[in-house]
């Protein structure tokens, strides 16, 4: 970490915003990013607005305390949902959100008919009918609030068990011939090959990653084209360092990781 630089600071709950990180790196972002994870308090989606509002504060005063923030993004729906106005007022920095695709996917369908996933928590709310009722005027927007597929990602279920999830999960859109699903949450980026199996490839399915990033570099004009390569990972839960240590020896994204154990320490 280098302490002059300045940081563009990731939040979420655990991977699921690692899918939106991954997508501006690509894009090759001139800024080094730290994402913290915060693991400690996944899922997000069991949370009240007021927890998520509070957790999001205490990351930003973490994030000060330890190195220059240039932007926040909130790479996570349901805390951009919840708490992205809560957390605006409190910071001095530009915060980036993560909303569900409705307006891409009202552009894309062909039968009208869209689904749309998300956590509990960011059901609950008006927020995804309102956009729906905004972006989505003549097409039917059919809304599921989902129990455990971020947890599945979480704790990596996949193959035959991740299908027989899905199924239960998702049988509410047995009846509605949705040709476009929207991924309102983060984490769902990861499940894109098990859902394209699950529709047998007749839906197509679209999350936020691209927009997201889209909104993060025209705020950073500068940051576009350039290489930079030391992000880092502050993870709070070091029962789950293994494992994301694992995911970053596959996907490569971090130089370095820190993790709390009681005190905060470099691995
Ligand atoms: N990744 C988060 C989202 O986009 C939610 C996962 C959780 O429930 O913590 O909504």
């Amino acid at each position: 970490m280098n302490i002059t630089d300045e940081y563009i600071l990731f939040i979420d709950s655990g991977l699921g915003g690692m899918s939106v990180m991954d997508t501006l790196i690509q894009r090759k972002c001139g800024y080094p990013i730290a994402f913290y994870a915060d693991a400690k308090h996944f899922p997000y989606g069991e949370k009240s607005v007021y927890e998520i509002a509070s957790f999001l504060e205490d990351i930003y005063k973490f994030a000060i305390s330890k190195f220059t923030v240039k932007m926040i993004v909130i790479a996570c729906n349901t805390a951009s949902i919840s708490a992205i106005d809560k957390l605006r007022a409190v910071v001095d920095v530009p915060v980036v959100g993560t909303v569900p695709a409705i307006k891409t996917a009202a552009e894309l369908t062909k039968n009208g008919n869209i689904g749309v996933i998300a956590t509990k928590t960011s059901v609950k709310q008006n927020y995804l009918s309102d956009l729906a009722n905004k972006f989505a005027v003549g097409s039917n927007v059919y809304i599921c609030g989902t129990e455990n597929l971020a947890t599945a990602v979480e704790e990596e279920v996949n193959g035959a068990d991740l299908q027989e999830l899905l199924s239960k999960e998702l049988a509410f859109f047995a009846d509605k011939n949705i040709d476009t699903l929207v991924l309102g949450c983060t984490h769902y980026t990861f499940l894109k090959d098990a859902l394209n199996d699950f529709f047998q490839g007749k839906v197509r399915i679209i999350d936020s990653c691209d927009g997201v990033t889209r909104r993060i570099l025209s705020l950073l004009p500068e940051a576009l084209g350039n290489s930079l390569n030391y992000n880092c990972l502050f993870l709070n839960d070091i029962k789950r360092l293994e494992q994301y240590e694992r995911w970053n020896q596959n996907y490569k994204w971090f130089q370095e990781i820190f993790v709390e154990d009681g005190t905060w320490k470099k691995v």
